[in-house]
């Protein structure tokens, strides 16, 4: 499903893809050895060397926001490792970040007509990592392919099983968040993904 094109450097594979998204079919997969201005959330900088960085284009879809979390976890499950997601679509292991998914979409008036999944997983140990940041020692080629692997099956499956999937590996499960300054504990999440929380003394 997938056909892969690999550049050995580029200053993002979500700004490639937005940029010349037109020039690719769907299900492409833009692979960068190395990016210079790696983006996360909020426009933050995704610093990665040797990591595991790559977007896909698709048509414009409901799911991805947690097909894409779901993928990395189930492939990195399949190396005995215990990955877990933390909302909305960042991928922990032992309740470090090893994993940012950026969504966007590409617009032709204000129709969104294509959905853009960047993923980077940190694959090498950096010196200057937060300590909220970890990493997995595996090959990135192997790894790329078992998460479009995983991919490709998830997208096979209706939103209630999608759901069901992301509900067994959610992190925040039973935790405790603090949102200014009050204590919630964390129920999971409903049909829309959305965070579901109740106020601790409720
Ligand atoms: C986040 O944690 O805030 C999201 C990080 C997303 C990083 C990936 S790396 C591949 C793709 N290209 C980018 O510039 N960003 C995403």
């Amino acid at each position: 499903m997938f056909s892969i094109v690999s550049f050995p450097e580029l200053a993002s594979t979500n700004d490639h893809l937005k940029q010349h998204n037109c020039e690719y079919p769907f299900s492409t997969v833009i692979l960068a050895q190395h990016q210079t201005k790696g983006r996360g959330r909020f426009e933050r900088i995704w610093q990665s060397d040797q990591d595991l960085t790559f977007s896909i284009l698709f048509p414009h879809g409901p799911n991805h926001g947690f097909i894409a979390p779901l993928a990395v976890v189930k492939a990195l499950k399949a190396h005995a490792i215990p990955a877990e997601i933390k909302w909305p679509n960042d991928v922990l292991v032992h309740g470090k970040k090893v994993c940012g998914i950026l969504v966007e979409s590409v617009y032709e008036g204000n129709d969104a007509v294509a959905d853009i999944v960047g993923i980077g997983v940190n694959v090498t140990e950096k010196k200057n990592l937060r300590a909220k940041s970890t990493y997995v020692s595996l090959s990135r080629n192997e790894l790329l392919t078992d998460i479009l692997t995983r991919y490709e099956e998830l997208l096979g499956l209706e939103t209630k099983d999608l759901l069901n999937e992301i509900r067994k590996v959610f992190y925040l499960n039973g935790k405790t968040l603090q949102i200014d300054g009050i204590m919630w504990d964390v129920d999971g999440v409903d049909e829309h993904v959305y965070l579901c929380i109740h106020h601790q003394d409720q």
